[in-house]
C-alpha cells in the first residue's frame, strides 16, 4: 500500500538573483510532526538547500515565524494534522525582505524594537540580592513580558505599511513593559520623553495584531494602556 504522505509548497527565493520559485516536497505523514519538523525533513532527506530560520523549537524563541497556509504563525507550534486537508503553502513573513527562502530580513522591525530602549536604566541597584517586585506589580506587565519578537504582530498590522515611522504592536508592547515594570525607575518618564506620545494615536484599531500574536501578549490592549495613561497624565497637566 502507498504509503501517506502529505504534500507542502514552499516559496522560494534565490539570492543572488532574487528570482521567487515554488518548491512541492511529498512528506510522510508521521503523527505529532510539525511544520518546523517536515522542514528539517526536507533539508535532512529531500533537499539541503532549503533555508528558514529556527532555534528553540518550543515556542520561545520567535524565529521560525512564517506564513502557513497564508497565517502567520510559528513553524514549531502548528502540526500538519492541524491544517485542512490539501497541499500545505508555506511562504516567508510577508512585506519584509527576502534573504533566502523563509528567511527575511528583520532589521526593519528590530530597529523600531529597539527605538524604545527596551530595558531598565536604573542609576541605583538594589546593594543584594533581586529587585523583587509584588504579585499585584507584576499584573501591570503580565502579558507583555510574554513577548518572544517573532514580528508576526509587525507584518500584520496595516499601520506600519502606511506610516514608515510607526514603531509597530511589538515595540508599543515592549514600551508599555518597561514603562509600566516597577523596578524601572525612569519608565514612565522615558515613555513619555524616549517612545514619543504620538505613535498610539496612530494606532488603527484593527486589533490583527492581537489575532496573530502567537503568546497572548495582546499588543492592541497594551497600546491602549499607553494611551490611557499618557491622556490621564495629559489632564492632570
Ligand atoms: Fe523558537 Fe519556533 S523555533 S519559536
Amino acid at each position: 500500500m502507498a504509503e501517506k504522505t502529505y504534500e507542502i509548497r514552499i516559496t522560494r527565493q534565490d539570492p543572488d538573483t532574487g528570482e521567487k520559485t515554488k518548491s512541492f516536497y511529498q512528506i510522510p505523514v508521521i503523527p505529532g510532526m510539525t511544520v518546523l519538523e517536515a522542514l528539517w525533513y526536507i533539508v535532512d532527506r529531500i533537499d539541503g538547500s532549503l533555508s528558514f530560520r529556527y532555534s528553540c523549537r518550543g515556542g520561545v524563541c520567535g524565529s521560525c515565524s512564517m506564513q502557513i497556509n497564508r497565517e502567520v504563525q510559528l513553524a514549531c507550534q502548528v502540526q500538519l494534522s492541524m491544517l485542512p486537508q490539501g497541499t500545505i503553502i508555506i511562504e516567508p513573513l510577508p512585506r519584509l525582505s527576502v534573504i533566502k527562502d523563509l528567511v527575511v530580513d528583520m532589521k526593519p522591525f528590530m530597529n523600531k524594537y529597539n527605538s524604545v530602549q527596551p530595558f531598565f536604566a536604573n542609576k541605583k541597584l538594589p546593594q543584594q540580592g533581586e529587585m523583587v517586585q509584588s504579585a499585584e506589580q507584576r499584573t501591570d506587565i503580565e502579558d507583555s513580558v510574554k513577548c518572544i519578537m517573532c514580528g508576526a504582530c509587525y507584518v500584520v498590522c496595516p499601520l506600519v505599511y502606511k506610516d514608515a515611522d510607526f514603531m509597530g504592536p511589538a515595540a508599543m508592547a515592549a514600551a508599555q513593559r518597561f514603562a509600566f515594570d516597577s523596578r524601572n525607575e525612569q519608565g514612565k518618564q522615558r515613555l513619555v520623553e524616549v517612545n514619543g506620545l504620538g505613535d498610539f494615536h496612530g494606532c488603527l484599531k484593527v486589533g490583527k495584531c492581537s489575532h496573530v500574536c502567537p503568546k497572548g501578549v495582546d499588543p492592541a490592549r497594551r497600546i491602549e494602556e499607553i494611551r490611557e495613561y499618557v491622556e490621564a497624565l495629559s489632564k492632570n497637566n
